[in-house]
């Protein structure tokens, strides 16, 4: 029996002191492998007797087990490293000076640019520009905004979710979560923005795993839905431009609102072209609505005296409609020609207040 436990208190340590995957394989294979030294113990046990067959055969199937978890376990702690060294790696010196560029014409990025916009025109109809933060946890992101856990609003989210013992981090799928972080505040009227980056498990031609919303919130003791559509109609007007611009609040569904609303706005394609503010066909910009009545408890606002109006809107989407750029992917591929074709110069002014 002695020689078996040896045996096994060796394959155990061995496994233990490889450093890397190869050695793993070669300990795996020592022991394992067609000629290894598990297998020929198994291969002979049919020459010992009945009693001897039974203990030694559980002995070794329990061995086995155990050795092909602490091999599993191993090969992840190793890889874990692996990664990490290669992340580390990849670290970029950013003491190197930048390289002279043949077109020395900066330009300011769209999403910067449309930003300065938005903030130009929300802060001159009276909101209050306010941040949160990326990270955000699973109450201010969620539960907060009457998304409880199991809920399959979760779900059309595609979260990031951060590693992390103490508490459920995730990276904001939405600004909605400054809702929350303001409303808790307790100061009101209530009139704030807040643009700011947000994140989703998505790729393609209208979706990037980094994105931009806005987010706007007004919360005072006569708040209607008819001051939504004012407020909403006289932003895109702005935003755009555009006098003649329709406003289109189709019936939608938000956890957080009720009732909810998706804007679309006028607009006519031809050949391939898309003109805003005339034509009858629709392009969704915006959700909206009235602030569910729930969001306002759980942040511990009097739902009966006081009421509210929220947005969001997906910036590069606006940015994207009002200067006509055709796939989201390219506004974060730092790729020099685009930039300076729908880059923007330092002259070119953001305030629209004056239109
Ligand atoms: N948070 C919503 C989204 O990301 C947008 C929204 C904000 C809808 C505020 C209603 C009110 O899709």
């Amino acid at each position: 029996m002695k020689n078996y436990d040896q045996l096994i208190d060796s394959a155990l340590a061995e496994l233990e002191s490889c450093e890397n995957l190869d050695l793993l394989e070669k300990v795996r294979v020592k022991f394992f492998g067609k000629n290894g030294e598990v297998t020929s113990v198994l291969k002979n046990l049919s020459n010992l007797s009945d009693a001897e067959k039974k203990e030694i055969g559980r002995k070794i199937n329990s061995f086995k087990e155990t050795f092909f978890q602490n091999l599993e376990k191993k090969k992840n702690a190793i890889e874990h490293i692996l990664i990490k060294e290669e992340l580390q790696k990849e670290q970029i010196d950013i003491s190197l000076p930048a390289r002279e560029n043949e077109k020395s014409d900066s330009k300011i990025h769209p999403i910067t640019h449309t930003i300065n916009e938005i903030v130009s025109i929300l802060g001159n109809m009276g909101l209050n520009y306010e941040e949160g933060p990326d990270i955000e946890n699973d109450f201010y992101n969620f539960t907060a905004l009457n998304i409880p856990e199991n809920h399959p609003a979760r779900e059309m989210h595609d979260t990031f979710y951060i590693e992390n013992n103490s508490e459920k981090l995730v990276l904001r799928t939405h600004t909605s979560p400054v809702q929350i972080r303001n409303l808790q505040k307790k100061e009101f009227p209530l009139r704030i923005f807040a643009p700011g980056r947000t994140y989703r498990c998505d790729s393609d031609i209208t979706h990037t795993p980094m994105f931009h919303q806005v987010e706007g919130l007004v919360v005072d003791y006569s708040v209607t839905f008819a001051n939504l559509k004012w407020f909403l109609e006289k932003f895109c007007k702005t935003f755009f431009d555009n006098e003649k611009l329709k406003l289109r609040f189709r019936p939608s569904y938000f956890p957080f609102t009720e009732p909810s609303a998706e804007v679309d706005i006028n607009c006519s394609i031809t050949s391939g072209k898309i003109t805003l503010g005339e034509g009858d066909k629709w392009m969704e910009i915006l959700g909206c609505g009235m602030v569910h009545p729930n969001v306002l408890k759980m942040s511990g606002v009097d739902d009966n005296k006081l009421k509210g109006f929220a947005f969001g809107m997906g910036i590069e989407r606006l940015s994207m409609l009002k200067y006509g750029m055709p796939d989201l992917r390219d506004f974060y591929d730092s790729n020099i020609n685009w930039l300076s074709h729908y880059g923007f110069s330092f002259l070119e002014t953001t305030d629209l207040s004056w239109r």
